[in-house]
């Protein structure tokens, strides 16, 4: 009989991890049957269905709709909804990506139903418990059977923290296998998004953490750097609608600082590569421009992907209106530095990931 695999996503930085995977099973000739969950977290077309269309995911063969709420609301409801569903699809092993409420609810339903979890994207630590994905970070890794890494610094992480190196699989970069495959279909896109943001030196943004966008206080310096910058360069940012429900619906177009809705993965994945700089808090962001070569500002006090910054192009900037002009400035400048693509991230982490699956469901 066919294993059944279940791969679950739920926000934005899910699908790019996921699709790879998705095709390779396919293309390997596994054998595996595998369905697609979406637990609905991320529900508005800009943040979900056009990422599914774009990396050619299959239409999910659930939707639980959980919606947005409080951690735990949102956490529980997928929960709840996500245990309902595993009587109708039965899988024998549940796959999540990455560090969002998604996969920590899918993580914990599946184990407590004694179905074991491959976890991707584990291993990855900011060391910062105020971060919610630190937290559910931690816990999806302690109770997963696979842990499926994307740099040698998680494998470290996890086997100080006492995981048996056996569960441990270094199998690289996912994002970055999306990357490779559609950076050409991003390229096509590069002459209509140009006519869109009307400028070809620019600094692209995007922030949405709880940290900076929820605290008008926090909020404020960082639009007032905003306002900084575009008086020497464009500057052009794509809003998450969290962050335009919270602080950021304060912030106006000017004639230099361009606001736009969130963009799709390829017009995005354009955006970034043509971007003189890149100020973000995301998580994947850091590692596309790494990947791209582009100059990345973080603004956040930890990142939980040391190589970005040991090997890559990124950097922290304190939540400080003076060190975020001076680092946008001073980024913009620089000769571009010599940066290494980090190990494995090139465009084939979903092959290791199906032999990583195979060996261990063949001793399971
Ligand atoms: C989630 C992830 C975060 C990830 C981000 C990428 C967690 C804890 N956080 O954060 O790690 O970097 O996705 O986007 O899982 N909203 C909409 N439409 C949507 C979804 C959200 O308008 O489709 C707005 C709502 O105001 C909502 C807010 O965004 O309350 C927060 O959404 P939520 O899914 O809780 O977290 P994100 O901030 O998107």
């Amino acid at each position: 009989m066919a294993v059944r695999i279940a791969h679950v996503v739920g926000a934005r930085p899910n699908y790019m991890k996921i699709a790879p995977i998705m095709r390779e099973i396919e293309a390997a000739g596994t054998g595996f049957e595998q369905f697609l969950v979406h637990t609905g977290q991320h529900y508005d077309s800009a943040l979900s269905d056009v990422f599914l269309d774009e990396l050619g995911l299959p239409e999910p063969n659930v939707n639980l709709g959980v919606g947005s709420g409080s951690h735990a609301k949102q956490t529980a409801e997928i929960m709840t909804r996500f245990d309902e569903v595993i009587d109708d699809i039965r899988p024998d092993w549940v796959v999540v990506p990455g560090d969002v409420n998604s996969t920590l609810a899918a993580a914990l339903v599946a184990v407590k139903r004694g179905i074991p979890v491959a976890h991707v994207e584990a291993g990855l630590r900011s060391r910062d418990l105020t971060m919610p994905e630190e937290v559910n970070r931690l816990l999806v890794d302690r109770i997963s059977d696979l842990l499926l890494t994307p740099s040698r610094d998680a494998g470290d992480n996890l086997r100080a923290e006492g995981v048996d190196d056996r569960r441990i699989r270094f199998v690289g970069n996912l994002m970055i296998d999306s990357l490779v495959r559609l950076l050409p279909a991003a390229e096509a896109r590069w002459p209509a998004l140009q006519e869109l943001i009307r400028t070809d030196r620019y600094v692209a943004v995007t922030l949405h953490r709880p940290r900076n966008v929820d605290d008008p206080q926090s909020f404020a310096v960082i639009q007032a750097a905003l306002h900084e910058i575009a008086k020497d360069i464009d500057v052009v940012f794509p809003m998450h609608p969290r962050t335009r429900a919270r602080s950021g619906a304060e912030l106006r177009s000017s004639k230099r600082l361009r606001i736009l809705e969130p963009l799709g993965y390829l017009d995005f994945l354009a955006l970034q590569a043509h971007a003189s700089a890149v100020l973000t808090d995301s998580g994947g962001i850091q590692e596309e421009t790494t990947w791209l070569g582009v100059p990345c500002l973080t603004l956040r006090q930890a990142t939980e992907r040391p190589v970005t910054i040991s090997e890559g192009t990124n950097q922290l900037v304190p939540l400080e209106t003076a060190a975020i002009v001076a680092a946008v400035s001073e980024a913009v400048e620089r000769e571009r530095k010599t940066m290494r693509v980090p190990e494995l991230w090139d465009g084939r982490a979903a092959e290791r990931v199906v032999v990583a699956l195979q060996s261990v469901i063949s001793k399971s």
